[in-house]
């Protein structure tokens, strides 16, 4: 038996704008997937069968890696699912880590690298950022060339993503998770379809990534009135991707006069939203009055881990 554990992660600036080469900043987060796995008489997941939708995931997973017996996993969560955080990331590195191991190549580079096909083949499009970020854990930064802290690159037809690591100072950010569910690849296929229409909507693309870059410095200089300013702009470019959400928006004003700024996280469509703020647990409060459930989350430097 072994398991093997990943975290979650929020994206700060820059997502869907990534999934067509511009550059996007995201965090790995303390809360974590814990996935177990043995060798058993079928393949099944919490006792039920591995075909159920839900676990389209795992079964993409072993389908990527596996070649032998059945297995039997047991999957505990921390995440809440379809919310922005990067459940689906989380559950994919784990399941990978931990059939990796039972076949003695547990590999940070095999598991985003096989990830990443795993996001591919389940959503229909998909940008590395949400399976390196898990594997790796810490501050990522996706860039369009290699630079300092460079991990790995990954490529998909004409686009080459260079995955890095990125040091960013301790940040106070509460997540507003809406409940309502929103799944990434039809999400990620109506920007797609906006981006072939419209260059305008490519400009948007393109301005998020500049948003990115500035936003990645500010952080790193402690500017947080600045990264805050960014965050709002990088937000009203999604609603213009069409990945806004009435209910976001309402969290996002419960936010104002506490938080430096905030914006919608992942996928969008509902989903979840974050704020950076000096006052978290304030913060917590007030999205819990308008209607969300908080997370007020730590940034975590441990990507994948075995736990056994
Ligand atoms: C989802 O967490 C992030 C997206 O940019 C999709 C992707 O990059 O694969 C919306």
């Amino acid at each position: 038996m072994v398991e093997c554990s990943a975290p979650g992660k929020l994206i700060l600036f820059g997502e869907h704008a990534v999934v067509f080469g511009e550059p996007a900043l995201s965090i790995a987060v303390d809360l974590r997937v814990r996935m177990r796995a043995e060798r058993s008489s079928a393949f099944e997941v919490n006792g039920e069968s591995i075909n159920r939708r839900k676990y389209r995931y795992i079964k993409s997973s072993i389908e990527e890696v596996w070649r032998g017996d059945p297995i039997a996993f047991q999957v505990d969560t921390e995440l809440p699912v379809a919310a922005g955080l990067g459940s689906s990331a989380a559950v994919t590195v784990s399941t990978l880590g931990a059939l990796l191991q039972l076949q003695g190549r547990f590999n940070p580079v095999s598991i985003a690298q096989n990830g990443f096909q795993v996001e591919l083949k389940v959503q229909g499009n998909a940008s590395p950022i949400d399976t390196t970020t898990s594997t790796h854990g810490g501050g990522i930064l996706v860039d369009e060339s290699a630079g300092p802290g460079l991990l790995w690159s990954l490529s998909r037809n004409d686009k080459k993503w260079f995955l890095h690591d990125c040091p960013l100072p301790e940040l106070n950010l509460v997540v507003g998770n809406t409940g309502i569910k929103a799944e990434t690849g039809p999400l990620v296929h109506n920007v797609k379809e906006l981006v072939g229409g419209s260059r305008v909507v490519r400009g948007h693309i393109r301005e998020i990534g500049r948003i990115t870059q500035q936003g990645k410095a500010a952080l790193q200089e402690g500017d947080f009135s600045l990264a805050g300013k960014l965050m709002n702009q990088n937000h009203m470019l999604l609603n213009a991707l069409g990945v806004g959400h009435p209910s976001l928006e309402k969290l996002i004003s419960a936010c104002e006069g506490l938080s430096y700024g905030a914006k919608l996280t992942g996928a969008g469509g509902g989903g979840s939203m974050i704020a950076l703020t000096e006052e978290p647990e304030e913060l917590a409060k007030r999205i819990r009055d308008a209607g969300g459930e908080p997370y007020v989350v730590k940034y975590s430097r441990e990507g994948v881990r075995l736990e056994v």
